[in-house]
C-alpha cells in the first residue's frame, strides 16, 4: 500500500486530496491544525477504505512538530511515497496598508510551512524514489495588485520546487507544482484583509469557478505521477500565463487597468 502525507487536509483541497488518494487504494495522513474535522475524516477514510488513514496534529510552522510527524511516520509506515505541502492562508492589502504581523504570517505558513515539509521529508521520498508536490497557486506566476504577500509567498513555492526538480532528480524524487486558479473552498474564512473588499472579491471568484477541489485533486494524482513539474488546472489563466512571458507589455497593461479600477471602486466606496 503507497503512503501519503497531506497538509492542511481537514479542509478544502487537502479534503478533496485525502479521499482521492484514499480511493486509489492509499494510506493517508491527515495533519493539520484542525484536531476535531482532521480525526473524523481520518476515521471515515479508515473505515470507508479499510486502509490505515490517520490524522496528526500540526502546525506547519512548528519545527518540533514536524521533527515528531517524521518520526511517527517513520516508524509507522516504515517510509513514505508522497507528501503534498498544501496548507495554506490567504491574505490581501495594499503594502503599505497590511500589517508586517500579516505578511510574515502568510510567508510563514504558505512558504516556509512548504519549505519544512521538504525539508523533513526528503530524506524519505529519497529512500522510496516518491513523489514531492507543493501547492501554490495561479497567484504565483501572475500577480495581481493588493495581493504581494500571498503572490509573494506563491511565486517562492513555484521557485522552490523548480529548484528541487533538477537538485532531486539524481535521486529518483519527483517534484510537482500545482498553481490553479480560484475554486471554491473555505481559504477565505481565515483570510486576513485590510479591507473587507479583499476576501468578499475572492470569495466571488471562487463561487464563480466551474472547477472543483475535486476536479483538482484527481489531475494532481495523475499529473504528479506522470513526473508532470507545472499543474496548471485553469485554461484561462493558463492562456494568460502565456500572454505574461510572450507579450509583457500587454500583460502589464491589464494589470495596471485591473489595478486601476480597482483602485477607483474603492475610492467611490470611501466617498
Ligand atoms: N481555493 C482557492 O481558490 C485556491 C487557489 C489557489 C491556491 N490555493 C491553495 O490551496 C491550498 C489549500 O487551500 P484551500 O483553498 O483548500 O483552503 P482551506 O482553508 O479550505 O484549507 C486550508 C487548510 O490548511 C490548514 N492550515 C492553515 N494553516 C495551517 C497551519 N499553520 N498548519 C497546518 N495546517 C494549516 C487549514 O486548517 C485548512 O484545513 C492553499 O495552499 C491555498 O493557497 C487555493
Amino acid at each position: 500500500m503507497k503512503r501519503v502525507l497531506i497538509t492542511g487536509a481537514a479542509s478544502g483541497l487537502g479534503l478533496a486530496l485525502a479521499k482521492y488518494y484514499a480511493a486509489q487504494g492509499w494510506a493517508v495522513c491527515i495533519a493539520d491544525i484542525q484536531d476535531e474535522a482532521g480525526q473524523a475524516i481520518a476515521s471515515q477514510l479508515k473505515q470507508q477504505y479499510n486502509s490505515d488513514c490517520f490524522f496528526q496534529h500540526l502546525d506547519v510552522t512548528n519545527d518540533q512538530e514536524w521533527l515528531q510527524l517524521a518520526n511517527d511516520i517513520s516508524e509507522r509506515w516504515k517510509g513514505l511515497d508522497a507528501i503534498i505541502n498544501n496548507a495554506g492562508v490567504a491574505s490581501s492589502g495594499d503594502i503599505d496598508a497590511l500589517e508586517l504581523k500579516d505578511f510574515q504570517w502568510t510567508v510563514d505558513i504558505n512558504l516556509m510551512g512548504v519549505v519544512k515539509g521538504c525539508h523533513y521529508f526528503t530524506p524519505l521520498l529519497k529512500d522510496s524514489r516518491g513523489n514531492l508536490i507543493n501547492v501554490a497557486s495561479m497567484a504565483g506566476l501572475l500577480h495581481i495588485s493588493g495581493m504581494s504577500a500571498y503572490n509573494a509567498s506563491k511565486a517562492a513555492v513555484v521557485a522552490l520546487s523548480e529548484t528541487l526538480y533538477s537538485e532531486l532528480d539524481p535521486f529518483g524524487v519527483k517534484v510537482s507544482v500545482l498553481c490553479p486558479a480560484f475554486f471554491k473552498t473555505n481559504l477565505t474564512d481565515t483570510m486576513r484583509s485590510t479591507n473587507e473588499s479583499g476576501t468578499v472579491i475572492a470569495g466571488k471568484l471562487m463561487d464563480k469557478s466551474t472547477i472543483t477541489a475535486d476536479d483538482i485533486a484527481k489531475q494532481v494524482y495523475n499529473d504528479s505521477l506522470n513526473g508532470k513539474l507545472m499543474i496548471l488546472t485553469h485554461r484561462n489563466e493558463k492562456i494568460f500565463w502565456w500572454v505574461k512571458r510572450f507579450l509583457p507589455s500587454l500583460y502589464f497593461k491589464i494589470m495596471k487597468n485591473t489595478a486601476k479600477k480597482f483602485h477607483d471602486a474603492m475610492a467611490r466606496k470611501q466617498a
